[in-house]
């Protein structure tokens, strides 16, 4: 698959997904760079994603988004971590894929929602009716089910998860890849 060229990770998937905690687990097994869009886009407005959505509103904040997917065209062999509205429209998904394999870390709606208001604020929740938000997850949900691979994350912690995809990962590319491998030769299954 194209995809593999670029060899990148990209973890997608609702706030809550763990995508986060997920992701740098990932990469420290597989001895690779952990990135997150949302990092980069912090890193470059120099304030959090909350004040940017105060002060320029969402749709500057896609806009920093599609350049942060630009940015990512530069990575090899990272684990990336999304935000959940970034694959979400048209054509952004397979321009993830061009990079690398996309993982959707799915689960239920209540579950994801339960970890996402436990974990920092979060501007796409404010304000929002459980009936807006369970239709703003269902617009969503076609982006995500593009993905090349799935892991439900309901019952299942960070640590769960990470070795969940590291196992559909080595599925999907057959025997041991070197890229796919833990650094090292180490396990590293302690943290
Ligand atoms: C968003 C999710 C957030 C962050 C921003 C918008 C969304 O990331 O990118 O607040 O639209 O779902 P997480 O998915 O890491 O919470």
């Amino acid at each position: 698959m194209a995809g593999d060229m670029a060899d990148n990770v990209i973890l997608v998937g609702f706030m809550g997904a763990g995508k986060s905690s997920v992701g740098r687990l990932l990469a420290r097994r597989l001895g690779r760079c952990f990135v997150e869009t949302d990092d980069m886009i912090t890193a470059k407005e120099g304030r959090p994603i909350p004040e940017i959505f105060t002060a320029k509103g969402e749709p500057h904040f896609r806009a920093l988004e599609d350049e942060a997917v630009r940015l990512l065209a530069l990575k090899r062999g990272n684990v990336i971590a999304t935000g959940g509205g970034l694959p979400c429209q048209e054509g952004r998904v397979e321009a993830l894929q061009a990079l690398g394999t996309v993982v959707w870390l799915s689960g239920e709606l209540a579950t994801l929602l339960e970890r996402a208001l436990r974990g920092g604020d979060r501007p796409m929740l404010h304000g929002k009716t459980r009936d807006e938000i369970d239709a703003l997850y269902k617009s969503r949900v076609p982006y995500y089910s593009k993905a090349d691979l799935k892991v439900d994350t309901t019952t299942l912690n960070s640590d769960q998860v990470a070795a969940e995809v590291l196992m559909a990962l080595r599925l999907r590319t057959g025997p041991p890849h070197p890229a796919l491998s833990p650094s090292g030769g180490e396990g590293s299954s302690s943290s």
